[in-house]
């Protein structure tokens, strides 16, 4: 099965209604065509917004988080099945802004996955080293070990997507080298089970002068955006690179 490039856009905690805008001018652009996913996960007050605005134009919506439960007195939570409800196709789970702000260990991202894939979305389960793992050899035990804990057993390629993110390169504007990001890249689908299947994205300042080096290299079936996805312009000379 040929792994589908997707492009995806983490907007983080950015953006109003006056955002919406970009979906029209996303799908008036050359990114919506050319055999590749187009997602964009944005805050989640603005998920049914946005699944209406992009609807017709094969662009995917996703949340950037859910609670391992479905309902329940969680205040402040949301679920998949809220994001499933609200048309979303997609949610990222244990982005190291969570893991790092939240305390979210490698247990309750696998639990989030499940729950997500229970809901009918596809999770996008987020992985990487930060800088003194990598200073001190430790990348490969690192990510090795959140991949065991963060993938539930059972899931096949079609069930999920892997981000691999190195905590350093995240909006530091510190993009890690083709040479790293291919290792990495490799080292990942040896490790998960079918993994000539799984798509792997790169995340981690990428852009539009870095995009097309990354997302040539074999194992990179995309890219997960953060800053660069918040302007129409380079998220598409992203998408185009693809
Ligand atoms: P960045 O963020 O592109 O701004 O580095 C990537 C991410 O955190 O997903």
């Amino acid at each position: 099965m040929p792994r589908t490039p997707l492009i995806a856009g983490n907007w983080k905690m950015h953006g109003l209604t006056d955002a919406l805008g970009f979906f029209d001018a996303l799908a008036g652009s050359g990114a919506v065509s050319g055999g590749r996913e187009l997602l964009v996960c944005p805050p989640a007050t603005l998920v049914a917004a946005a699944v209406h605005a992009a609807r017709n134009h094969g662009i995917r919506i996703g949340g950037q988080d859910c609670h391992t439960e479905s309902s329940g007195a969680h205040t402040g939570d949301i679920s998949a099945a809220m994001l499933r409800d609200a048309g979303a196709d997609y949610v990222i789970v244990g982005h190291s802004e969570r893991r790092a702000d939240h305390g979210e260990t490698d247990d309750i991202v696998r639990a989030k996955a499940e729950a997500a894939r229970g809901a009918g979305l596809t999770p996008i389960i987020c992985v990487g080293e930060t800088l003194a793992d990598r200073e001190s050899g430790r990348e490969e035990d690192v990510v090795g070990r959140q991949l065991a804990g963060s993938i539930p057993s059972g899931f096949g390629p079609a069930d999920y997507v892997i981000a691999y993110e190195p905590v350093w390169a995240i909006g530091t504007g510190r993009t890690a080298s083709a040479d790293d990001i291919a290792a990495m890249h490799a080292f990942i689908r040896s490790q998960v089970p079918d993994g000539e299947g799984v798509r792997i994205l790169y995340g981690g300042s990428v852009k539009p002068e870095n995009a097309r080096e990354i997302l040539a290299l074999d194992d990179v079936d995309g890219a997960l955006v953060g800053g660069a996805s918040l302007k129409v312009e380079s998220f598409v000379a992203i998408a185009e690179s693809a």
